[in-house]
């Protein structure tokens, strides 16, 4: 038997599947047998559906249901078939409806789509027809005519169609046949009609047995005993004021509220006449909801309605009399929708953080929203606050995409909270408001920029090693890593020189430091490049040039070229013995290396054996006679000279300068007594001339050489009298290097001067300062080149005489 019906199940499976029908396209329609075991293939709703079984999983694929309603269905994301996920009770869910379905949402993403699916839920024949009482009493008088007819209360089967009751039999007796017709709304009742005359005295109870069959496959039945109890007189039945009453209800009515009083009457008087109301066979939930108040006939609201759930209630009565003749009518509850609820916002998905960088439109979360009423209280609108770059886009019913409608900027504004408002169509309107949190994410968008446009830091020379120079700083306005700045210096060369030897920078603060001491002298100024760098990834940067400025310090003392500031000098000057005042005897030439009034040079004599007999020039060191020279002076005069520099505080030096009074070398003492040292003065005098023509004879040539060399410089610069040879071993090696620094320049002719003590015979040497290299033997270089301008013999010797004592 149980067998037999699995197999009738399995065939209606069959049956229905055939019978599936797609509605419009996106929808998808399945009838499905109720109670079928939960795993259940329903359908193939993805090929149905045409979507490709392999997409249901990345687009999320899911059975989706409105508000707090069951989930009955289920999909299975590898096949795409739809399978039962709860038990579909068609009697627990639509009662006596006719047709009873389930809608349920697929819910795809990425597109979103959403279709529905509407199960019809097949009733299959699984409950027995039922009465309401075990027993159906009857008190017939044994009066009652052939024919006479008794209605008999209905027996319930929950199920409906053919499988609700078809059919009712009963038990072979000898009194009454049993008449069954159909009723308007295709129900089947029954009467017991009188067969043969009752005799009350012959037996005073008949007990029957009525079986109730439904049409199911195999039919269903239930039975109920009658017992008749014959009675002696006869009676009117109660009749109801209408066969149907209907009445329609909002559904937020109060309890207790009067729903309608039925009343039937009995033409009967006295106690014939009371009548008994009582509901017929009604739900337990709905017992729980209406009350009949068996007196009056007044049914009462005791329960909440809501539209929602049941719109609609049919509650069979009867009226009973008290002999128990009994009549029925039906009432009919309509419940009418209230705009009771408000709309649900659901936040189906949201993707934060949203990037900085999303460009707009971009879809940044799906937002549903529900309103369980019907028409317009169902109706829903659905917006956003303003001033914010998100719009709210309707997508498919009561779908909307949250998309971005401009350029996220998080340096500006990092988050926003959106409030989403849904407003239904009612009179008055519900609403419901949701706060929506968004945030933005960071992206390397910002590069460091430096607080200035260029820095410039000045430092004293001579400053210690690891010294802060200056600091620079940069901000980035993004987040974390990204806004993190790493400061660097761009590697490059200072005449030379790696950057690096010169300044370093601690990466996180910007403070730079100098890695060496500098000195003015060699280097006035450079610029570095600093970048600054964020830890993003690709990293952004941004660069400032750094120019540093190494200020002057009084760090070098003048620096006498001649004479030679060396004690040991023997370096002599003549004048000649008629020199007259005012006379340039000499010249004093010192250099500073620094600049400014650092090399400022003041010439002071500080000491000399004749006070009176010469002065110097301050500012020009240049040694002129006070007064005319007289037979009395001392034929040898020293002076010590000190040159001083105008820095704070200022540094000198000295020179002693040893000047002798006379026409002639020969009277020169130390010369006479160095004659005298030799063993012949004669041969010493031949040896002199000797030298001097060998001498003369290779400073012609050296001169014709230089003639051309001069020729072709085009500097033939004879300068004025007095003039003496510098021998440029006296010149500092380096110079050359400092641009535009001391008292010497490079690219600068440098005109040093030897007054021999005859202003006919003064010879003058040129020579630019950055000619040639200073080599040990320049000494007679120079002073061959010195013939340059030669006019007599004297200064050749002068010359001669000093290669023999430098
Ligand atoms: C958003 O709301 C949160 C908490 O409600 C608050 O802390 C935050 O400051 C708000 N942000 C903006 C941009 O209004
Ligand atoms: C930095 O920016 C990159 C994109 O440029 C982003 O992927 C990353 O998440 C950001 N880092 C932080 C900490 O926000
Ligand atoms: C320095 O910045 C300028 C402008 O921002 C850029 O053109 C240049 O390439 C940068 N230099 C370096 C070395 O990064």
């Amino acid at each position: 038997m149980f067998s037999s019906m699995l197999e009738a199940a399995e065939m209606f499976v069959l049956l229905f599947l055939a019978l599936m029908a797609h509605s419009a396209s996106g929808d998808v329609s399945y009838s499905f047998p109720e109670e079928m075991k939960r795993g259940s293939v329903i359908g193939n709703i993805a090929k149905d559906l045409g979507i490709d079984v392999n997409r249901l999983s990345p687009r999320k694929a899911r059975i989706d249901i409105e508000g707090n309603r069951k989930r009955y269905c289920d999909i299975n994301l590898n096949t795409g078939e739809l399978t039962v996920a709860e038990r579909i009770d068609r009697e627990g869910l639509c009662g006596k409806k006719a047709s009873c379905a389930i809608k349920q949402e697929l819910v795809l993403e990425n597109p979103l789509e959403s279709h529905r699916v509407t199960i019809s839920v097949l009733d299959i024949n699984d409950n027995s027809p039922q009465f309401k009482k075990d027993i159906i009493k009857f008190e017939i008088r044994e009066s009652a005519a052939k024919g006479a007819r008794f209605v008999l209360e209905e027996a319930h089967d929950a199920d409906i169609g053919a499988n609700s009751v078809q059919t009712y039999n009963l038990m072979e007796n000898e009194y009454f046949d049993l008449s069954v017709s159909s009723k308007a709304s295709g129900k089947f009742y029954a009467e017991l009609v009188l067969r043969n005359q009752l005799d009350r005295e012959q037996q005073k109870e008949v007990s029957l047995i009525l079986t109730a069959v439904d049409g199911g496959t195999p039919p269903r039945s239930g039975s109920v005993a009658i017992h008749v109890t014959v009675l002696d007189a006869n009676d009117n039945a109660p009749v109801f004021s209408q066969s149907v009453y209907k009445v329609s209800l909002p559904e937020n009515s109060p309890l207790d509220t009067v729903v309608l009083t039925v009343s039937a009457t009995d033409a009967d008087e006295g106690q014939n006449g009371e009548v008994t109301y009582e509901f017929g066979h009604i739900s337990e939930i709905d017992a729980t909801i209406f009350t009949l108040n068996p007196k009056t006939g007044q049914i009462c609201l005791t329960g909440t309605l809501d539209y929602e759930e049941e719109n609609l209630f049919e509650l069979p009565i009867q009226a009973t009399d008290r002999l128990g003749l009994v009549s029925y009518s039906t009432v009919v509850v309509e419940v009418s929708d209230v705009n009771d609820n408000a709309p649900i916002i659901i936040v189906k998905s949201l993707n934060i953080p949203i990037p900085e960088n999303a460009a707009p439109g971009t879809e940044v979360g799906i937002i549903n929203v529900q309103d369980r009423d019907s028409e317009s209280n169902g109706q829903v609108r659905c917006s956003i606050q303003q001033n914010v770059p998100f719009k709210l886009v309707p997508s498919i019913k009561n779908y909307y995409s949250l998309v971005s409608t401009g350029e996220l900027d998080r340096e500006l504004l990092s988050e926003y909270n959106l409030s989403i408002t849904a407003t239904d169509e009612g009179s008055p309107p519900l609403s419901s408001t949701k706060s929506i949190h968004l945030t933005v994410a960071d992206v390397n968008d910002n590069p460091p920029v430096f607080e200035q446009h260029s820095y410039r830091a000045h430092v004293q020379e001579n400053n210690k090693p690891g010294s802060s120079v200056c600091s620079v700083s940069a901000t980035d306005p993004d987040w974390r890593q990204n806004g993190t700045v790493v400061y660097s210096l761009f590697s490059s060369e200072v005449n030379g020189a790696p950057v690096s030897s010169l300044l370093s920078i601690n990466g996180d603060t910007g403070v730079i430091h100098a890695v060496r001491s500098f000195d003015y002298e060699q280097l006035k100024s450079f610029t570095v490049l600093v970048l600054a760098r964020d830890n993003g990834s690709p990293p952004l940067s941004g660069n400032v040039t750094v120019s540093v400025f190494i200020s002057d310090e009084n760090d070098n003392r003048p620096q006498i070229l001649y004479p030679s500031p060396e004690g040991n000098s023997f370096m002599t000057e003549l004048v000649p013995k008629g020199a007259q005042a005012r006379s340039l005897v000499s010249k004093v030439i010192a250099v500073d290396a620094d600049s400014g009034q650092n090399a400022w040079l003041s010439y002071q004599i500080v000491k000399a054996t004749d006070p009176g007999l010469f002065s110097i020039g301050v500012h020009s060191g240049e040694i002129r006679t006070q007064r005319d020279i007289s037979e009395s002076d001392s034929m040898k005069q020293n002076l010590i000279v000190s040159v001083r520099d105008n820095g704070q505080p200022s540094l000198s030096a000295t020179c002693a300068l040893s000047l002798l009074i006379s026409d002639n070398l020969a009277e020169v003492p130390e010369l006479k007594d160095m004659a005298h040292d030799e063993s012949g003065s004669k041969l010493t005098f031949y040896l002199i001339i000797a030298l001097v023509s060998v001498s003369t004879f290779f400073l012609t040539f050296l001169i014709i050489i230089l003639a051309v060399r001069f020729c072709r410089r085009r500097k033939p610069r004879l300068l004025f009298d007095g003039a003496v040879a510098i021998p440029s071993a006296y010149l500092p090696p380096n110079y050359a290097e400092v641009d535009g620094a001391g008292t010497l320049r490079s690219a600068y002719n440098y005109d040093a001067y030897l007054t021999t003590g005859s202003r006919t015979s003064d010879f003058k040497f040129i020579r630019s300062y950055n000619e040639g290299t200073p080599t040990s033997d320049l000494t007679l270089r120079k002073t061959q080149s010195a013939v340059d301008d030669l006019e007599g013999l004297e200064p050749v010797i002068s010359g001669v005489f000093q290669v023999g004592y430098v």
